[in-house]
């Protein structure tokens, strides 16, 4: 176990916002790494010896917030946040909107903010867990600084972006990537099948090309990462042929899988 060495003229604690499937390994894996951490949610959590709260206001004041609460919250609780501490570090982890995190910043006057997303896989948690390489961004060279600071006492191991829109931009890019590599190979499938031609025999050949991987097409794309994010990642322009093409093949493969193959 590591104390915190970094961030240093900062009073050490640290409370995760959102206690679900990322912000209950997260408050863990800071706990662990010998901060004082709490954590806070809207819903009662108990998390071993680790105290948590369902009122903000009655979390003590803490140097560090780290958010983790479903994408579609992170604005109000860094309101929240803002309105108890505006000088406190605030690490975004959720995943957002391109151009969220700054107009946080803006909105409720948080001087000390970066993105720091998950690569989180439940399935694969010892490898894709809280410590692996992810990327981090700042509004400031201060807060990239204080980030950089932070994650190195929690032993996370980071790529620099050179914008907080970047980081934003690279973790719904990642998602949408997978999500058109899973769309296509469940459009080959189709293919196959009115081809009479089988498909994992297809995949094994092209696999064997070293720049080819054609994914498993199986139920569908399920959970609610990578629709959200391929979404987010759609608003950014008006023209995404693409991204709409991987929807839409990913709706019609539900469809069929459920009519011929249930
Ligand atoms: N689950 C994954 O594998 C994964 C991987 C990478 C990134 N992410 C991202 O991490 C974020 C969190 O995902 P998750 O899977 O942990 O979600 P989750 O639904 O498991 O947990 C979210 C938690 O936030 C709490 N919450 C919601 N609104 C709140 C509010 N206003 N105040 C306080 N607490 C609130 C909920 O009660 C819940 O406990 C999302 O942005 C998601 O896209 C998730």
């Amino acid at each position: 176990m590591n104390g915190p060495t970094g961030m240093q003229g900062l009073e050490m604690k640290v409370c995760v916002v959102g206690l679900g499937t990322i912000g209950t390994p997260v408050l863990r894996y800071i706990n662990e790494h010998g901060f004082q951490v709490y954590g806070y949610d809207l819903v009662e959590r108990s998390i071993g010896e680790i105290e948590t709260f369902t009122n903000l206001g009655e979390v003590p004041k803490c140097a560090v917030y780290v958010i983790a609460v479903s994408s579609n919250a992170v604005e109000d609780v860094c309101k929240k946040v803002s309105s108890r501490n505006k000088d406190s570090f605030v690490s975004i982890e959720s995943t957002v909107k391109v151009g969220t995190c700054r107009k946080i910043s803006e909105n409720y006057g948080l001087r000390n903010l970066v993105h720091c997303p998950h690569r989180y896989w439940v399935e694969k948690s010892t490898n894709h867990g809280v410590k692996q390489l992810r990327v981090i961004g700042a509004i400031n060279e201060e807060s990239l600084i204080k980030g950089l600071d932070f994650y190195r006492s929690l032993e996370v191991p980071l790529h620099a972006c050179p914008s907080i829109e970047v980081a934003e931009m690279c973790k719904i890019v990642e998602n949408a990537y997978r999500f058109v590599q899973i769309a296509f190979a469940e459009e080959l499938r189709r293919i196959c099948e009115a081809k009479d031609i089988d498909f994992d025999e297809l995949r094994k050949a092209c696999n064997t090309k070293w720049n080819t991987e054609i994914l498993e097409a199986r139920k569908g794309i399920m959970g609610s990462c990578l629709p959200k994010d391929i979404g987010y990642l759609k608003l950014l322009a008006d023209d995404t042929p693409l991204i709409e093409g991987a929807i839409l093949t990913d709706k019609k493969y539900q469809k069929w899988i459920k009519l011929f193959c249930s």
